[in-house]
């Protein structure tokens, strides 16, 4: 498949069409998405919680992961995307805040790395809510968010993620911006989607946020699938000689004068 580029994010968000984005971060999930048609995927630090088990997104780092980039000085944030872009392959970085990062965000494309904008809930600054809370709900927090997502264009950010944001505000937003929105439980408004492959696939116990508007329950499929083969393995039934390696008839025959 073509790799698809932020070029064709701004070309999407020009003839007002849609793309889908869902997260990947290992080879299975990154050929489910491939084979699907969707168009990019997000090596986003979901993967803290939802891959990892972590608490929270904050709990991964480069080391871990290469692919967090939420520096907070530009020296590191320049340094940090450099590796993501070059070592790892990245298309482009994705970076949390408005206002207060543009300034990282413009110096992060003046050094030519295309930078994806992050508003409304972050995570990784968000860890005093006990759970993930909607913002901009009200006027003046609105038009904050709204200041943030001109912020974050002016710095030249090719996109901005807005996650969970009342629809209708995520569509102001939108149409306001000469860069697309990428939504994450922020209405049908934004010019393309994102969400997180395990939540919309039900690959997890825990409950799917519900934006999520999960599309399987493939969890329950593989402990059935795993039990299944468990139970095979206790009886003798598994491996059968199909999944074996025949001996040949000398290798047979030589087995006999091995010593006792
Ligand atoms: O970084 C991430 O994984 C995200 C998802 C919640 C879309 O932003």
């Amino acid at each position: 498949m073509a790799r698809h580029t932020v070029a064709d994010m701004r070309a999407a968000h020009a003839a007002g069409s849609h793309f889908a984005v869902v997260t990947a971060w290992d080879r299975p999930t990154a050929e489910f998405a491939e084979a699907a048609g969707i168009h990019f995927m997000l090596v986003g630090d979901s993967l803290a919680q939802v891959a990892l088990g972590h608490e929270s997104t904050v709990r991964v780092g480069m080391s871990e992961m290469l692919h967090h980039t939420a520096a907070v000085d530009a020296p590191t944030a320049a340094e940090n995307a450099a590796r993501l872009i070059r070592d790892a392959g990245a298309g482009a970085v994705k970076l949390e805040g408005g206002v207060a990062v543009a300034p990282v965000v413009a110096a992060l494309v003046r050094s030519g790395v295309p930078v994806i904008g992050h508003i409304g809930f972050t995570p990784q600054s968000s860890l005093n809510e006990s759970k993930p809370r909607a913002k901009g709900r009200l006027p003046e927090a609105a038009a904050a968010l709204l200041e943030d997502a001109i912020a974050l264009q002016e710095a030249g950010a090719s996109a901005i993620v807005i996650e969970l944001v009342p629809q209708e505000l995520a569509a102001a937003i939108t149409s306001r911006l000469t860069i697309p929105t990428i939504g994450i439980g922020a209405g049908a408004g934004c010019t393309g989607q994102v969400q997180v492959l395990p939540d919309l696939l039900g690959l997890l116990g825990a409950a799917a946020p519900r934006h999520a508007g999960r599309i399987a329950n493939l969890r329950d499929e593989a402990i059935a699938a795993l039990t299944t083969w468990r139970t095979t393995v206790e009886s003798g039934d598994f491996p059968t000689a199909a999944q074996g390696i025949a001996a040949d008839a000398t290798l047979i025959a030589a087995l006999d004068e091995l010593p006792r």
